[in-house]
């Protein structure tokens, strides 16, 4: 605290990311990151930039990357904005498409860095109860006052609403915008992202750092109406305009090109994560649902929170939300094959040392 601070400061209440351990023995199961290296093909293109041309300032309007991205998605680009990472985007979203005074609703149980920009922002929000099976519950979010925004799969449920029911929230909420967080959505089906040109309402965001692996090269981006393209593109020209840096560009845009490789990967996740969802059936434990990278699980005997220590003392990091309804849950990225069986046989271990 300090008298210099401005109010804006004052109110703020900063966004707590997940450990971030440099420890190489550690398994970091804790932060959704993409156990697979990126393609090699994105690491020779990073490798090709790093050179002279470092020295002058890359593309203010990054538009191969967003050719690139609007290729993939059967968008054009006048249909997407790139950003520092999915965060970024968000953080602009936010300021670009809500109203102080207007009250925003998404989820009591979703992305905590929502609420962290709301108060940055000066924004009203209200937070909707999810149904007793941790659902989203559709109808809360019709006719919002002031827009409303979810993950779709829902962070840290993992859960997916059906794309009819997306579509619903939409068509309920024309006079204002609603945003679909898709950080996680190629481990699921259905993006949002085919809706774009029938609801000039609708702003789907993405993010490079889970399914294609580059959480640390910071770069995410929103496809939606060009008018909300614009929106975005005005608020970053105010505020920075070089967000993306010239490896970055380089590493995205050919990682948005490596579909086969990227394909392989998200299958593999995809096949480890259900069989860690049978396992941890046999070891007792309720699992929600997953269409992400990761399983929200709760044992019927043994807290939450003691399995976070104990799997942290064997060299495993999970995350723990110490927040009601989901105190007795922890949430686990699915790692390689190799790291899910140590995953399963260390619990199996502590499960058995605590019920002997
Ligand atoms: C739901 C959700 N949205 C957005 C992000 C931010 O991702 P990034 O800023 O790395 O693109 C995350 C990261 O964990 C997330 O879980």
């Amino acid at each position: 605290m300090s008298k210099y601070w401005s109010s804006l400061v004052n109110r703020t209440d900063p966004y707590v990311p997940g450990e971030q351990i440099n420890d190489p023995s550690i398994i970091k199961l804790n932060t959704n990151e993409n156990p697979y290296p990126p393609a090699d093909s994105v690491l020779q293109a990073i490798q090709h930039e790093v050179g002279e041309a470092l020295r002058l300032y890359p593309s203010p309007s990054v538009s191969g990357l967003r050719e690139a991205i609007a290729k993939v998605h059967g968008v054009s680009q006048e249909n997407v904005f790139v950003g520092n990472g999915s965060d970024e985007v968000l953080a602009f979203s936010f300021m670009a498409f809500f109203e102080p005074g207007k009250k925003i609703r998404f989820p009591s149980i979703t992305y905590s860095f929502y609420p962290v920009y709301a108060k940055l922002f000066n924004l009203d929000f209200e937070e909707v109860s999810l149904n007793h099976d941790f659902t989203i519950n559709t109808n809360a979010f019709y006719q919002s006052e002031g827009g409303v925004i979810f993950p779709n799969p829902n962070a840290p449920t993992g859960i997916l609403l059906p794309i009819e029911q997306v579509e619903e929230i939409i068509f309920q909420n024309e006079a204002n915008i609603v945003i679909i967080d898709e950080a996680y959505i190629d481990f699921a089906k259905e993006s949002a992202v085919s809706l774009v040109h029938k609801h000039p309402n609708l702003l789907v965001i993405q993010t490079t750092s889970k399914s294609r692996g580059l959480a640390g090269l910071r770069v995410g981006y929103a496809i939606g109406n060009p008018e909300l393209i614009e929106g975005l593109e005005r608020v970053k020209n105010s505020f920075n305009s070089y967000t993306i840096d010239r490896l970055a560009i380089a590493g995205a845009t050919a990682a948005m090109n490596a579909t086969t490789y990227y394909e392989e990967i998200i299958a593999k996740i995809i096949n480890t994560r259900e069989w860690v969802t049978t396992e941890l059936v046999k070891l007792g434990f309720r699992i929600l649902p997953s269409q992400a990278n990761f399983v929200f699980i709760s044992h019927q005997n043994v807290k939450a929170e003691f399995l976070y220590t104990k799997l942290k003392e064997n060299g495993i990091l999970i995350r723990h939300f110490p927040k009601e309804p989901i105190k007795n849950f922890i949430r686990v990225t699915i790692g390689t094959d190799n790291d899910m069986k140590i995953f399963v046989r260390k619990l199996r271990q502590i499960l058995q040392s605590t019920n002997p």
